[in-house]
């Protein structure tokens, strides 16, 4: 067996040889819709560069690596890591390996790693079996090696999605490429209205749900509503929505404008 592998992995060393690093290696960092996409020349320019040497599981023995840490890459990414709840390491193959932010919160030094000092190309080869597998272009990796039984080592990794700390108004949230008016609408919204009323069923129950079936600004008019909402009780004595004395006509636009806007995202499925 060990005869086996040594064949193996003179034949490799062949083309082993023309493994060589490339400095426009992308590496996307995506975070909602806001994709970063890092090259390694870039890396190499910006990171301060970790090296170390650990037992890796992967290769059963002792391996240098070279690269950068993942928290310098999230940060050169303009990733708030506070607010990450979750981080998918994307593989070339298509894995997904999730990782939980604590994983990295307790083992802070992981490393994405784009060559090991020493080896033939840029990594040896890795041999599972019949099955010879190149961890270029990036391989995560941590100093500690009992990482490995926390969260597997990802390699041939590509991409590293980043998940927001689950927002319960992520859904009621217009997209960044929405108007200035319906972005402060919806902060007025949140502030002012949501305790009351629901968009999508998410928010208070003491008013009307305002966007499913019918968003409502598609059975009432835009006058009307300014009406209501700037004086509710000169429609309907004893009315449950207490009058807003403080909004200014601007504020009653950009709430509308606000709900108007939702109606294009409708959770229907939540109204059945
Ligand atoms: C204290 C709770 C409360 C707050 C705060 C509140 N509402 Fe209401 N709202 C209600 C209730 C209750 C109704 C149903 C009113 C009625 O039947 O008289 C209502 C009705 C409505 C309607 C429906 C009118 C219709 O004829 O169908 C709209 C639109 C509305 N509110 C918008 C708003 C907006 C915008 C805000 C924030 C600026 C807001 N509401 C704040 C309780 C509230």
């Amino acid at each position: 067996m060990k005869q086996a592998v040594a064949v193996l992995s003179l034949s490799l060393l062949a083309f082993s040889n023309t493994w060589a690093y490339s400095l426009d290696e992308p590496l996307n960092v995506v975070q909602g819709e806001h994709k970063t996409t890092l090259k390694l020349g870039e890396l190499l320019e910006k990171l301060p560069k970790q090296q170390f040497s650990v037992y890796d599981e992967a290769y059963h023995s002792e391996k240098n690596f070279e690269g950068f840490k993942l928290r310098d890459i999230l940060k050169l990414s303009n990733v708030d890591i506070n607010q990450v709840s979750e981080l998918t390491i994307v593989c070339a193959d298509g894995y997904r390996a999730v990782m939980d932010i604590d994983v990295l919160t307790k083992y802070p030094n992981a490393v994405i790693s784009y060559r090991q000092p020493g080896a033939e190309g840029d990594f040896d080869p890795i041999v599972e079996g019949k099955k010879i597998a190149d961890p270029a272009p990036f391989y995560l990796v941590w100093p500690e090696k009992e990482t490995y039984g926390v969260f597997p080592w990802p390699h041939q990794v590509v991409g590293i999605d980043v998940s927001l700390n689950k927002d319960k108004y992520a859904h009621l949230t217009p997209a960044e490429t929405a108007s200035e008016t319906v972005q402060r609408g919806f902060k007025l919204f949140k502030g002012a209205c949501l305790a009351c009323h629901s968009i999508n069923l998410t928010g208070g129950v003491i008013g009307p749900e305002l966007n499913i079936p019918m968003n409502i600004t598609e059975y009432r008019e835009v006058e009307y509503l300014k009406k209501f909402i700037r004086d509710p009780d000169s429609f309907r004595a004893r009315s449950r929505m207490t009058g807003l004395p403080d909004l200014s006509d601007q504020d009653i636009e950009d709430a509308i404008a606000y709900l108007g806007y939702m109606k294009d995202f409708k959770q229907l499925e939540k109204a059945e």
